[in-house]
């Protein structure tokens, strides 16, 4: 079977084949995506970070794949701990998103929102659009990133009608 028809593409687009990282990510900026806080706790302690690269595997068995920076402060405790929760946030909280996407200590992000225990023993943001509880199946290297596998043992759905997005470097509300 054919993926691909040689044919239809223009000369702009032959002319891309070596990508400079700098025009990806530029090209990256414009597919929009939902916001997650991903935390985990266990005998490595409790961490979290903010991630737009989550998106769903399968439904059977329902997983989801995270995609983690492993030169990020919390890559050992997700490593370790090998559970977490894909805590999606809602419209108006950009905050909680800046602090766990940035260079704050770990209480400091903590402190800020209100925190349930999930099934995994990670930490569900009460005021989630909706949480996935998660074991993490498998992970896969892939450049700077460990590519995460994590079936949902646990889904908590939220209070919250509007979403928010990543688009364009900036948050918008969806819905
Ligand atoms: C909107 C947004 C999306 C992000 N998406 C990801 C992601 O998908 N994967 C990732 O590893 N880091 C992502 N980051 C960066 C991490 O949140 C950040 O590196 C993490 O907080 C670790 O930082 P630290 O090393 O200071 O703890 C994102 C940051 C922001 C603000």
């Amino acid at each position: 079977m054919m993926l691909t028809s040689s044919s239809s593409f223009s000369p702009d687009v032959l002319a891309c084949q070596t990508v400079l990282k700098q025009d990806y990510r530029e090209a990256m900026s414009r597919l929009g995506a939902a916001v997650n806080v991903i935390t985990t706790d266990g005998p490595a302690g409790r961490a979290g970070f903010t991630a737009s690269a989550v998106c769903s595997v399968t439904d059977e068995p329902p997983t989801l794949l995270v995609c983690l920076n492993r030169g990020a402060s919390v890559y050992q405790a997700f490593e370790r701990n090998r559970v977490l929760c894909v805590n999606v946030l809602a419209a108006g909280q950009d905050g909680l998103s800046n602090l766990f996407g940035g260079k704050t200590p770990m209480a400091e992000r903590f402190a800020a929102a209100a925190w349930s225990v999930g099934l995994s023993g990670s930490p569900m943001l009460d005021e989630a659009l909706v949480s996935f509880d998660c074991r993490v199946r498998d992970a896969s290297l892939v450049g700077t990133h460990d590519v995460l596998y994590c079936e949902v043992i646990a889904i908590r759905n939220g209070a919250a009608e509007s979403g928010l997005v990543y688009f364009r470097r900036a948050y918008h509300r969806l819905g």
